[in-house]
Parts: C-alpha cells; structure tokens; sequence
C-alpha cells in the first residue's frame, strides 16, 4: 500500500502522512529539493522550521550527538509519542529545515503507518499538512480541503490524538516548553524530576520558536471565550460547552461532558466544519483553573483556542 507513496518521496515529491497528532506533510529530510516544496507548497515562511520525524535512535544520532541525560529519560518515557525535543544539531542537517537555527526539532512518532513509512524512506521532515493559518489537518478531507483533490495523502481516517505534539527545547536549562501538547508539563516534570518553563511568542522579542509568532490554528469564523453567566442562544453562533452543560439540545450546542480528550480529537475538524455551516463565532467555555491543573490535554486546548481568538 506504501510503495506508491515510497516512490514520490524518493524522487522528491510531498505526501501527506497520518500521524498520531495530526496528519503531516512529508520530504525526505536529506533532500532540500523536496524540503523546498514544502514551504511552497503550505505557504510556509521560510523563518519557521520543521520538525524531522525518525523511527529509531540509530536516526537520532545522525541528527544531534548532544543528548542531555534528563533528555534521554523523556525519550524512553514518551517515545515512540507526542513529544518533539529541540536539539543542538550536527552540520549535516540542512538550514532550509532548521531556517538557520543551529538546533533542530525531532519526533518519534507512534503511528505504525508513520513508522514504516520512516524506516524505509529515512527521516522525514513534516509540518502539519494544513495552509499556512489554516487549522491542523486531523482527517484526510482537511489536506484536500487546503491542497486540492489530487494531492497525495496516505488515509488513514482520522488521527487519534488531534493537536500537534508538545515541543520542548532541551538545549536550555532549565527546558522550555515551546508548545503544549498531549505530553503534558506534568507528565514531563515528573519523569525529569525538575520543573520546566514556558516560554510565550511575547515574552521574548526574537521569538525562540518562531511559529510561535504566527498566527494559527485559525478558522475564518470569530473564535472567543464564553462570558461568565452567558447563556448559549444565539443560533448563528457555535458553541463549545464541556462543564456547564445546558439541559436542551440545540445542533449548534457540541456538548463534551468533560471529555477533554474527545475535545482535542474534534477540535479543529469543529473549527473547519463550523465554516462550512456558516457560523460567524464559535464560542467556547474556558476551562476552570481545578481543571487546567488536572486534565493533561487542557493546557494543550486552551493554547490552541487562544491561537485561533489571536490573543
Ligand atoms: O504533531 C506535530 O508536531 C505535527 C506532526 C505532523 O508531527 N507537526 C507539526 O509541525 O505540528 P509544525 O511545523 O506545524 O510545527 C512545528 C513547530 C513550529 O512551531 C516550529 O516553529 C517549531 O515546531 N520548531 C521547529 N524547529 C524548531 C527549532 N529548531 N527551534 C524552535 N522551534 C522549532
Ligand atoms: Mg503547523
């Protein structure tokens, strides 16, 4: 079934892949030729880097060969998985996927369709495989929907997780959080035993990750937080409610009974679909700082909402 898709990734093509985040659009990392497509092919600017996925370690250390040791314990704990680590990287890695930085991300994913695909072509660079602005694709329509019926995607229904992976850079001390992500800080604190910080796009004026600086995630209807009291009835607008559930059913109520997972899972394809209904506003219920604390997914959800409201 792969060998299709084999063989345009070796002659320099871009397919799209199914991650267990979100689907990826993927070059092989040695070819800077097809590298280049991807950010013409997403719009990509050229200043925001990719992440390179790999499939074993022997791949790891053709990439970095400074693994810090508190690094080494969140790659036995986490990968294969949702986790992208920052490392400084070895020459050979070109700078169309670093955008010049001297360090690069990399991810082990968990999807066994990722992992073939990876052991037998070598690594594989990929973003999401979305525009540029356009929320992460989590359904082979959404790579269609943004690149066009024909474009070669490798389906495999939808993805299982539903926001990108956490990103964590682990050349600083203590590590920063770039991202939040499926692998949540608590998770990452507990194996390392230290505590690690964030690091937001206006925090820092040369932005450390520089897709932090763009705006994401985005549909074209407004997004914004439920007010406090703010009773959902207006019919022209989307709301997202998961703690104060009202007792009638409306289609433009999506209730999540406090299933934060099944909210990442449907997050985006929510977004992209509330467009083609035609809703003007989604609006979604924050989530109550006790629930911030406890589910590992609500940190990675309200970052991504507060994205797509662009605050
Ligand atoms: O779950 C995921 O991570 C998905 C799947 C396909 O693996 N990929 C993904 O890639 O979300 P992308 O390109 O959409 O997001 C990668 C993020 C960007 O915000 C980028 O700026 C950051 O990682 N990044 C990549 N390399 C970096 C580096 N060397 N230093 C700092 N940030 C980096
Ligand atoms: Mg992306």
């Amino acid at each position: 079934m792969l060998d299709r898709y084999i063989n345009l990734l070796k002659s320099s093509q871009v397919v799209a892949f199914p991650t267990e985040t979100v689907y990826g659009l993927g070059a092989v990392a040695s070819d800077g030729g097809a590298v280049r497509k991807i950010f013409e092919i997403k719009q990509r600017p050229p200043d925001n880097p990719l992440i390179v996925h790999i499939a074993s370690h022997k791949m790891l250390h053709e990439i970095t060969n400074k693994i810090p040791d508190k690094a080494e314990k969140l790659m036995s704990a986490f990968w294969p998985g949702a986790l992208t680590l920052i490392f400084e990287k070895k020459p050979r890695v070109l700078d169309i996927i670093t955008a010049g930085l001297p360090t690069v991300a990399v991810r082990w994913p968990s999807h066994p369709l990722s992992q073939d695909l990876i052991a037998r072509v070598g690594p594989l660079v990929a973003p999401s495989a979305n525009s540029s602005g356009k929320p992460s694709p989590t359904k082979p329509e959404h790579i269609k929907e943004d690149l066009g019926e024909s474009f070669p995607v490798i389906e495999a229904g939808e993805t299982q997780i539903g926001l990108e992976s956490t990103v964590l850079d682990v050349t600083q001390k203590p590590f920063q959080l770039y991202r939040p992500g499926a692998i949540s800080r608590k998770q990452i604190e507990k194996v390392i035993d230290e505590q690690i910080i964030t690091v937001q796009a206006k925090e820092v004026e040369q932005p450390k990750s520089p897709g932090m600086k763009y705006s994401h995630y985005a549909p074209d209807a407004a997004v914004r937080w439920l007010r406090a009291g703010e009773a959902p009835e207006d019919e022209q607008t989307l709301y997202l409610i998961h703690y104060e559930v009202p007792e009638f059913e409306a289609d433009n109520i999506v209730n999540f009974a406090e299933n934060y997972d099944e909210m990442a899972h449907q997050l985006f394809d929510r977004f992209r679909s509330a467009d083609h209904k035609g809703y003007k506003i989604i609006a979604i219920e924050p989530f109550p700082e006790d629930v911030l604390k406890r589910e590992p997914l609500a940190e990675a959800l309200q970052n991504r909402i507060s994205k797509a409201i662009g605050i």
